[in-house]
């Protein structure tokens, strides 16, 4: 694993996101308060878009079903609901950030 290259520091403002693509993956940075984190951007339940997912303290939430995750390490910390059933689903996989010379970089 290396870091790579995902953008310019400017290009993702404070509480703004960034969808990138490497490979098969779909990835989301994410800077919220100006700390900058990198998850996989498709839920583990039913792989919604969490691009499109509300952040709120540090929490991820996706706009389907309502999983929450915690972007610094990915853990699910609520599964989704559906209807009155409340279900887990699994962690949501990060990479490593790095900022370089005004650069945001992910290992992976
Ligand atoms: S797809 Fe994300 S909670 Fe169902």
């Amino acid at each position: 694993m290396s870091f790579t290259k995902v953008a310019n520091l400017d290009e993702i403002k404070n509480n703004e996101k960034k969808t990138i693509f490497i490979d098969d993956k779909e990835i989301l940075i994410i800077n919220y308060d100006n700390n900058y984190y990198a998850i996989n951007r498709r839920c583990t339940h039913l792989k919604g878009d969490l691009s499109k997912g509300k952040v709120e303290n540090g929490i991820i939430t996706c706009p389907n079903h309502g999983s929450k995750f915690d972007l610094t390490n990915g853990k699910s910390i609520s599964g989704p609901k559906i209807a009155f059933l409340k279900f887990n689903t699994k962690d949501l996989t990060t990479y490593e950030v790095k900022i370089e010379d005004e650069e945001i970089y992910i290992k992976i």
